[in-house]
């Protein structure tokens, strides 16, 4: 019996919700989250969409903060997941892209990179791997939050941690691959796209750093494709911006927790595999991923290309013991914003929010005190 635990709920983890709750096999989906009546009825809602599909799964919802990781140890002991698809944050990027921000202002927020509000997507992350600790249970955990830098510093700082991220170089590798059959007229399975690249290619394209590599019938065609393109205007441009995407984020996430959980190996892409920066080419299955690289990249090479694509988030480098140190650029955007930090430590992750939180109240009130 497949059990899944889905740690956070909101736009992301609701997407995730409805899919596990529509796939065949997954037989008993568990929803944790703080709310006292969202996630109790989204949950709800689930259990009839899937019963719509004529599925008899359990589901049930756990109010839960994963802050009280004695609490979420004495629940995962209890649940036993086969997986979880983790995405809490403690405020979703969306919140801001969605603000009134004067251009003026919206030009520096982009100029101090996603990086900046990384405590946010770390914190809860952290807190959900110190509580699978303690609980002892043995389980898979997706982060979606932010995981190209997550995972490593969790990875660095616990020695384990997230088996794989979602989304970011997931949908990249996916709007290649349908970019590749629509301009070859070739199906799938002659088509092989392999695609090492990070969170930043996604959002900023081809100027990050990444490697592409495309066969088709096993012959090289890399030159075939304009990957510019591919991952922009094609077929349509995509508004990233509203809450629409995240079922490609949720897809993927669902996606690697089903094949880390099941026993067939999984061909596909993967978002900070086992604490690695970035994404890359990969076989997922039986718990365990193992990277697909093409002939001639090895994995000290791609690993180098997404540490040096981290620095379009405005990571530097990440320490051994887990602190995520900022580029000299992404500090002086930061102290613009009048938000001074030279590194997140994981010691510091709850000043680091709460400082952020002010920092955001103070962007968002600009315009009204005006
Ligand atoms: N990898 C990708 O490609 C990708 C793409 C898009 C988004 N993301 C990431 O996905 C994450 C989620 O984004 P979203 O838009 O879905 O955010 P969201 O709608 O705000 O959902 C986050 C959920 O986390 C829950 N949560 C926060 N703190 C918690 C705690 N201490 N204990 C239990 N639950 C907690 C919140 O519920 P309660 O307040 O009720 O607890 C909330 O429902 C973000 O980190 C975002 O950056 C990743």
């Amino acid at each position: 019996m497949t059990t899944v635990l889905v740690s956070g709920v909101g736009q992301v983890g609701g997407w995730a919700l409805e899919f596990l709750a529509r796939t065949p096999g997954v037989e008993r989906i568990v929803t944790v989250k703080r709310s006292p009546w969202q996630g109790p009825s989204w949950t709800t809602i689930a259990m009839l969409g899937s019963a719509i599909e004529g599925h008899t799964k359990h589901l049930e919802h756990r109010q839960a903060d994963l802050a009280d990781e004695e609490a979420m140890a004495r629940l995962l002991g209890e649940v036993r997941p086969d997986a979880i698809v983790h995405s809490a944050t403690v405020q979703s990027p969306r919140v801001l892209s969605g603000a009134a921000l004067d251009p003026g202002r919206r030009a520096a927020v982009r100029a101090a990179t996603f990086g900046m509000w990384l405590p946010w997507h770390l914190s809860p992350a952290a807190q959900l791997t110190r509580a699978v600790e303690l609980s002892g249970v043995d389980t898979h955990v997706v982060n979606v939050s932010f995981p190209d830098v997550v995972n490593v510093a969790i990875w660095n700082r616990f020695g384990h941690g997230p088996s794989t991220g979602a989304g970011n170089l997931e949908v990249c590798a996916a709007r290649v691959l349908r970019y590749v059959m629509a301009t070859t007229g070739r199906p799938a399975p002659d088509i092989d796209v392999s695609l090492v690249g990070s969170h930043a290619l996604l959002t900023r394209g081809t100027v990050v750093p990444h490697h592409f590599r495309l066969t088709i019938d096993g012959a090289d065609a890399t030159d075939r494709v304009d990957l510019t393109a591919a991952l922009s205007s094609w077929p349509e441009v995509i508004n990233w911006h509203g809450d629409v995407p995240n079922s490609l984020y949720a897809g993927s996430a669902v996606k690697n927790a089903l094949a880390l959980a099941g026993s067939e190996p999984l061909t596909t892409h993967v978002s900070a595999p086992m604490g690695r920066p970035g994404g890359y080419p990969a076989v997922v299955g039986s718990g365990t991923v193992e990277l697909r690289l093409p002939p001639g990249l090895t994995e000290e090479e791609a690993v180098a290309i997404n540490d040096r694509a981290a620095r379009f988030d405005g990571i530097e480098r990440i320490e051994a013991d887990g602190t995520v140190v900022y580029t000299a650029e992404s500090r002086a955007a930061m102290e613009n914003l009048g938000y001074r930090c030279e590194a997140v430590e994981f010691e510091d992750l709850a000043r680091r929010c709460d400082e952020l939180r002010d920092v955001y109240r103070r962007l968002t009130s600009e315009g009204k005190d005006a």
